[in-house]
């Protein structure tokens, strides 16, 4: 689906939602398995892929680092690995447009090579944190500054073989900065330790594992030995994104008249915070056909009516629902009693600031909240009335005004819409698809 820019989309009350949706694959999953690979050794084939602005920054940025990467007409993708020698000294600055996944672990894995690699993004993401990455990276022996006094994007990496046998502990639980410092710590000259406040997604951890590096793990601790040689290329069936089948599991857990089937979607438990969240709010959510793929645990997921009850989102499920607090916001209103969403202040360094963004939409269609440094208060009960409501070019923000909108009385209309190209291209079909007037 090809969205145009400044595109506005209309939505109305739905009587109900039904139907079974496919849903594109993982994000994260797809970073990393072209990321991973092309410092592999071997031919990686990945089937399932997500195909978004953010995954096709990562490709671009990869092939500028002289990286092959084949588009099959069938939709898989070849990954031609000739380890990490393969890659080159890129000739122009490489641009991770609004993907902060691709600027965060590319920036640790050109800190590995032995070359000078300027990266830069969109707006959006030449405004979030790096100062998180490039410390640690700098610890490494690594040459790592940026604008801003070495916080933001652009970033400048000198890279080259990095010093072992440290323990990180960085100040936010990010699995952006985790990843970034394993993928470093592939050209040390000893193991590298990193130890998170809180337990964040593991795919980086389970993919260089099955890819031949060492990976040993002691609580919220990850410790990487780099292989003797090079890391052998894995194929990959990316499994469907729960953060993306997140809009889908939260209309139907709040909606009177609901049945969604969301297939193939990865449960791995690092993730399921939003199935947490909205189980403790009474939701009617089942796990059907469950099985493995690719390493990672799948599961249809099917979605029925209930009706919500407010709850308190902070600590260790901050991490496991980072993409869906804006989503638990909504849940929040059309709940009865309060939600208090808290210790999310990560929120505010995402592709907006979304305690500011979420609370400014949920107001817009009347809801009521109070929002607070590292959190939100949401009021249940609330009564959506149809708003005029902008994506501040947020993905996760167009979802949330597409999918409130369905709850809303009258016409909702979300600008910048095509904001949703970033993960998920066909959100608005998928919406016409399982509503109905
Ligand atoms: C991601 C980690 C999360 C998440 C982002 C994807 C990843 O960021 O918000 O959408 O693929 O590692 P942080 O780890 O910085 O919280």
């Amino acid at each position: 689906m090809v969205l145009t820019v400044g595109e506005t989309r209309t939505v109305r009350s739905s009587k109900r939602l039904r139907g079974t949706l496919s849903i594109p694959g993982d994000k994260s999953i797809t970073h990393r398995a072209l990321i991973f690979n092309a410092i592999a050794e071997g031919d990686a084939v990945i089937e399932g892929w997500l195909d978004s602005a953010d995954t096709r920054s990562t490709i671009a940025c990869l092939r500028d680092l002289g990286a092959t990467i084949e588009e099959r007409d069938d939709g898989r993708l070849i990954v031609h690995g000739r380890g990490r020698a393969g890659l080159q000294e890129p000739s122009d600055v490489l641009d991770c447009g609004n993907s902060g996944t691709s600027m965060r672990l590319l920036t640790g894995l050109v800190a590995g090579l032995p070359m000078l690699t300027v990266l830069t993004g969109d707006d959006s993401l030449r405004r979030r944190p790096m100062a998180r990455v490039l410390r640690p990276l700098r610890q490494l022996g690594v040459v790592a500054v940026a604008r801003a006094e070495d916080t933001l994007p652009p970033v400048v990496i000198q890279g080259g073989p990095t010093t072992g046998g440290q323990t990180l502990e960085p100040p936010v639980a990010s699995a952006q900065v985790k990843s970034a410092i394993l993928l470093a710590g592939l050209a040390a000259d000893g193991p590298t330790t990193v130890r998170e406040l809180a337990a964040t997604r593991d795919h980086t951890e389970r993919m260089l594992g099955a890819m031949g590096a060492g990976i040993a793990l002691d609580g919220t601790a990850v410790t990487l030995t780099p292989p003797a040689g090079e890391l052998q290329a894995v194929g990959v069936r990316v499994p469907a994104d729960i953060s993306t089948a997140a809009p889908w599991i939260v209309a139907a857990a709040a909606h009177p008249d609901a049945e969604l089937t969301l297939t193939g979607v990865g449960i791995n438990p690092t993730r399921t915070g939003i199935l947490d969240i909205l189980r403790a709010m009474g939701a009617d959510i089942t796990l059907e056909e469950e099985r493995t793929v690719g390493g990672e645990p799948v599961a249809d997921i099917v979605v029925r009516s209930s009706e919500l009850r407010g709850t308190r989102i902070d600590g260790d499920l901050i991490p496991r629902a980072v993409d869906e607090l804006p989503l638990a916001a909504l849940a929040g209103a059309l709940a009865t009693g309060e939600t208090v969403i808290a210790e999310a202040a990560e929120l505010r360094a995402k592709e907006s600031d979304r305690i500011a963004t979420t609370s400014a939409m949920l107001r817009a269609f009347g809801v009521t909240l109070e929002e607070r440094e590292d959190g939100l208060t949401v009021q249940g009960g609330a009564r959506l009335r149809g708003a005029t409501v902008d994506s501040s070019g947020d993905h996760r923000l167009a979802m949330l005004g597409g999918i409130a909108g369905v709850f809303a009385s009258g016409e909702t209309h979300v600008t910048r819409a095509e904001a949703v190209h970033v993960s998920y291209p066909d959100f608005w079909a998928d919406l016409d698809r399982c509503t109905s007037d």
